[in-house]
């Protein structure tokens, strides 16, 4: 029988999340479980100072496990910055990683771990057609994330992003070996969040969430070859819209409160949890053009330098990177889809019930802005730092980005542009 043109199933592989406050001092004992006895301790030099960090060495410590820190993490990894972890890692012989901090270390942790034990060319299991697009050929060692962020999701999925800076773009390595083996989930490691790293991270949730739900079904994706070809990002699905809706309950309720008031324990537990069921929701269904839109954002960035990250060169912040386009997209994707996009619209608190469906994307750009502003995202591509005369390069630099393909309305350059053209002065 001749197999269906498209693919009727699609596959839910779960994390394995402890979460609770404190949890953080648990880790020694699970590597003890797992009889591991060298460590990468994988960070980045802020989070290093910070009592997380503190806490897993010394839990390591009172377990008599041995442990090395590697504190070198780049916040927005490059190609360069994960080789630096590839070569400890290769030289360590480790058998067993711990990543503490944000989406940066916990993303270099799962390339370190990918390529200490399956030694290739770097760009063999990058994301085609930048790199090969190999799959990763057999299990990875254990690696526990420990987020300090709320947050990537990076804790849940089986994703590691970076910057390949010769060519301006960010891509990465998608495969579900590369999903920690367990996600230690501690509302208190995100109490020293400065501002913005708390709003960003925090809209990366959103996007996270609403970029899943309004991805197109997996039923319209090409059947695969062989099932095991099926993709990471598969398309939205049933169970994964329940991880995202919730995902956006959450984050709607809470961002503002934790953002403003770190010191709210309930909001910064909520907003943490948040993080890990928006990872759950788009580490199986993908998200679309937000984050394709995002890797030029990011690579091209001039000179912006964010307040409250100290880091020694100029970055957009993945989550403002991201969601600085999410106005204009959402109106654009609404026509395709506009009962999920009324859906996400009502969660972030729109009336919607006579709203047509031809308005139902400007109402949950409206909503998304408003947002926005309270938390004090900057004003469009423009605050950033970009002018219309990028135009051009971000259209290029998200052309090669299949995710982009995922949206449930396709965007080629001259949408692309407009998108881009919009999203250059916001308010
Ligand atoms: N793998 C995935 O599934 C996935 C998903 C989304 C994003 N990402 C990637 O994650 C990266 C962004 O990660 P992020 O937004 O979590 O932030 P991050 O790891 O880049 O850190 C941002 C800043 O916050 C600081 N910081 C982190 N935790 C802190 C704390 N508790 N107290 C004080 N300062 C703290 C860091 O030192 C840094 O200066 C990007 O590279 C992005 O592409 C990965």
């Amino acid at each position: 029988m001749a197999p269906p043109d498209h693919d009727i199933a699609f596959q839910m592989s779960g994390s394995n999340l402890r979460y609770g406050p404190g949890v953080t001092r648990e880790v020694g004992m699970d590597l003890r479980e797992i009889s591991a006895e060298r460590v990468l301790v994988v960070t980045d030099p802020r989070v290093a100072q910070l009592l997380p960090v503190q806490t897993v060495c010394e839990s390591l410590e009172q377990h008599g496990i041995h442990y090395d820190l590697f504190d070198r993490v780049r916040v927005e990894p490059s190609q360069q910055s994960f080789q630096d972890a590839i070569q400890t890692a290769q030289a360590g012989n480790y058998d067993a990683f711990v990543a503490v901090g944000g989406g940066s270390s916990i993303d270099t942790a799962k390339a370190a771990n990918l390529y200490a034990c399956w030694p290739a060319d770097f760009m063999d299991y990058v994301n085609a057609p930048i790199g090969a697009g190999l799959p990763v050929p057999g299990p990875l060692k254990p690696l526990i994330a420990i987020p300090t962020t709320a947050g990537t999701g990076s804790e849940t999925t089986g994703i590691a992003i970076f910057d390949v800076t010769e060519r301006n773009c960010k891509t990465g390595i998608r495969h579900r070996r590369l999903r920690p083996t367990l996600a230690i989930v501690d509302p208190e490691n995100t109490r020293t969040m400065p501002p913005l790293v708390a709003a960003s991270s925090g809209l990366d949730v959103l996007a996270h969430a609403i970029e899943s739900y309004t991805a197109k079904p997996f039923t319209q994706r090409p059947y695969p070859a062989t099932p095991n070809l099926r993709p990471a990002y598969q398309g939205s699905n049933p169970i994964s819209d329940v991880w995202s809706l919730e995902a956006l309950r959450l984050m709607a309720t809470n961002i503002v409160r934790a953002f403003q008031d770190p010191s709210d324990d309930q909001a910064r537990a909520q907003m943490i949890l948040a993080a890990a069921y928006a990872g759950m929701g788009f580490g199986t269904a993908g998200v679309h053009l937000c984050h394709a839109m995002s890797y030029p954002i990011s690579s091209l960035v001039k000179n912006y330098q964010p307040p409250g990250y100290l880091d020694d060169h100029a970055i957009v912040p993945h989550g403002i990177s991201v969601v600085l386009s999410a106005p204009a997209v959402f109106r654009f994707t609404a026509c395709a889809c506009p009962d999920r996009h009324r859906k996400a619209a009502e969660i972030l608190g729109a009336t919607t019930d006579r709203v047509p469906d031809a308005d139902i994307g400007k109402v949950l750009s409206d909503q998304l802005l408003t947002l926005m502003h309270t938390v004090d995202v900057p004003n469009g591509l423009h605050a950033v730092g970009f002018s219309t005369d990028d135009l051009p390069a971000l259209v290029e630099g998200t052309l090669p980005q299949q995710i982009r393909h995922l949206a449930s309305r396709s965007a080629e350059g001259d949408d692309l542009h407009r998108l881009f053209e919009e999203s250059m002065t916001l308010w």
